[in-house]
């Protein structure tokens, strides 16, 4: 079985349970500064997880592109990624334990014919707060799951959440290799491999607030999560995700170019190369700040491999192509989108090849007086040097140096990097001071303001202008479009004014649900790349604009202050970039 397979045989599953098919978020949450990538398929739910309704109902079920960089220098070995798909399903106040056992169990036993004997779970073993969770263990023992193939496990393994927000325990479900036990203990909470994780059913019961209290939600849900990599490789029993056709084309041509392979330089490129051409599909490009950092890290890690395996860097356009090919069967963006990704991986490689040479030689001298000196460590001024100099993101040098036995001085690197932003921050003082002082208040405000800016400039500089991507802080709202041109600072004036008088006229912002193609037919703006027939939300400006769009925004127009164009740049090829920020006056 395929990937795309295994992704439709799920989605096709809770579609028969009743599920909404919805289209999974973008890689860059839309309105939620807190988060730089989307790690999993309920954060784009998460104001349907606290009570808000989802036009598509209480069963829902998608795939997610995540990233998570948490584990990035752990890439390298047998089963760490940075990207990954999600599928999950959810039960918004629906079901809840036992039905969500019962599917999760019917489908990896009967629809992807796993032997019951190749299945563990954990459950919850309860806290001062929370009981143990019966409930859950009772479920996997109905279904046909001997009593001890259910392990039992605190927070630390059985409970899932993120800093804020919707949380409860979880109940894992883990697939036995077959392996030896690595000891009398082993179980699937400990490391070794025998047991591998590929599915998480969490039953949310509590919202977590900003002072770290536990409130019961509204209405109990279940958020499910499955890894298809890992799922995938064990269906097709395969020893490790890199086995599959997911990664194997890459690697293989990876390897058919360079002259000294090693299997942990090459996983790391194939995982690396892969996140930053689906980044650069969902509209980040390399930068020194927030996604576009990561997406430089990962760029420049890759081409640290590749030179450190001799790979004909000269070559690098057709491991985007081989890239391209072997998955876009599951990510079709990347033929839309193939040439952007070209461009910007190839930029990046010319911007970082002018200066790894000479960072490397750099990296000889300092390592050669440490070792006169006999130190072990490299201390935060010269890593500072390496990054701000030859552009080495400190992570690289840090992987470097350890290769040389050599430890880094993190911290004292982080210190003089905050020294030199806040120097940087202070150079460009006088940025928003906000009344609105409520930080959640101002991106909502800011979310409205986003909606203003793409009529106007539609109004404006003319109808093709779409939006390639909004990223929202309490500060300012970057905001990029398609136009093919620098647009003047008189053109920006003007969509500054046009927008700041829909501030002034004071305009209703109304919300209503409706299917898809009724949108189109409205006249709303907005991806439509929904699945058809999905019903959508649909936000409409009085007499101003429509457009399909999740929330929240505020009331009324009247409730935002004027806005400020700060900044207007180029952000990939045709894709132009505004910076805007609210202004006292
Ligand atoms: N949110 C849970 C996880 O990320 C289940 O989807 O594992």
């Amino acid at each position: 079985m395929k990937g795309l397979e295994l992704r439709n045989r799920y989605l096709d599953f809770f579609k028969s349970k009743g599920h909404t098919v919805i289209s999974g978020a973008p890689l860059v949450p839309e309105n939620d500064p807190t988060v730089l990538f989307t790690t999993a398929g309920m954060q784009p739910l998460v104001p349907y997880l606290k009570g808000e309704k989802h036009p598509g109902g209480t069963r829902l079920t998608d795939y997610q592109k995540c990233v998570r960089t948490n584990d990035i220098d752990e890439v390298g070995d047998n089963r760490h990624l940075t990207f990954f798909e999600m599928l999950g399903n959810w039960s918004l106040g629906d079901y809840f334990k036992q039905d969500s056992i019962r599917y999760s169990y019917e489908l990896l036993t009967k629809v992807l014919n796993i032997p019951v004997e190749k299945i563990s779970v954990t459950c919850f073993e309860g806290d001062e707060n929370t009981p143990r969770d019966l409930e859950a263990a009772n479920s996997w023992q109905e279904c046909g799951i001997p009593k001890e193939r259910i392990y039992f496990f605190g927070k630390d393994d059985n409970w899932w959440g993120q800093e804020f927000g919707p949380c409860g325990p979880d109940t894992e479900i883990f697939y036995d290799t077959g392996a030896k036990p690595c000891s009398d203990n082993c179980n699937p909470s400990c490391d070794c491999g025998k047991y591998v994780e590929i599915w998480n059913n969490v039953f949310m019961e509590y919202n977590k607030k900003e002072d770290g209290t536990l409130e019961p939600l509204k209405k109990k849900n279940v958020d499910t999560g499955m890894g298809l990599e890992r799922i995938l490789f064990l269906l097709q029993g395969k020893n490790n995700v890199f086995e599959t056709e997911l990664f194997m084309p890459i690697i293989d041509k990876v390897k058919e170019l360079s002259v000294n392979p090693n299997d942990a330089s090459l996983r790391i490129i194939a995982d690396h190369m892969r996140t930053s051409s689906l980044l650069i599909c969902d509209g980040v490009s390399p930068s020194n700040v927030g996604q576009g950092y990561i997406l430089r890290r990962l760029i420049r890690r890759a081409i640290r491999h590749m030179r450190k395996i001799e790979f004909d860097i000269d070559k690098i356009t057709e491991v985007c192509d081989t890239l391209v090919l072997s998955i876009s069967d599951m990510y079709p963006e990347l033929i839309s989108n193939k040439d952007i990704v070209i461009e910007q991986i190839k930029k990046e490689k010319n911007r970082f090849m002018n200066t790894l040479i000479k960072g490397e030689k750099e990296f000889g001298k300092i390592l050669l007086k440490l070792n006169e000196e006999s130190s072990t460590i490299m201390d935060g001024h010269n890593l500072f040097r390496l990054y701000d100099t030859f552009g080495f993101p400190p992570e690289v040098t840090a992987e470097l140096a350890k290769e040389n036995g050599l430890d880094v001085d993190m911290e004292g690197y982080k210190r003089l990097f905050e020294e030199h932003q806040n120097k940087s921050r202070q150079d460009a003082a006088g940025t928003f001071k906000g009344g609105l002082a409520d930080h959640s208040k101002v991106t909502v405000a800011y979310h409205t303001a986003a909606h203003l800016i793409l009529e106007s400039l539609n109004r404006i500089l003319g109808g093709h202008v779409d939006q390639k991507g909004s990223n929202i802080t309490s500060e300012r709202i970057r905001f990029d479009f398609s136009h093919p041109e620098k647009v003047q600072r008189e053109t920006l004036d003007e969509i500054e004014k046009m927008v700041n008088e829909q501030i002034d006229n004071k305009l209703a912002v109304t919300c209503e649900e409706m299917p898809l193609d009724k949108a189109r037919d409205a006249g709303a703006r907005g991806v439509f790349d929904s699945k058809y027939g999905e019903n959508v939300k649909v936000y409409t400006i009085e007499n101003f604009s429509k457009e399909i769009c999740g929330g929240p925004h505020v009331e009324n127009t009247s409730m935002l202050k004027h806005i400020k164009i700060i900044k207007e740049e180029s952000a990939a090829s045709g894709v132009r970039r505004i910076k805007a920020i609210f202004i006292d006056e």
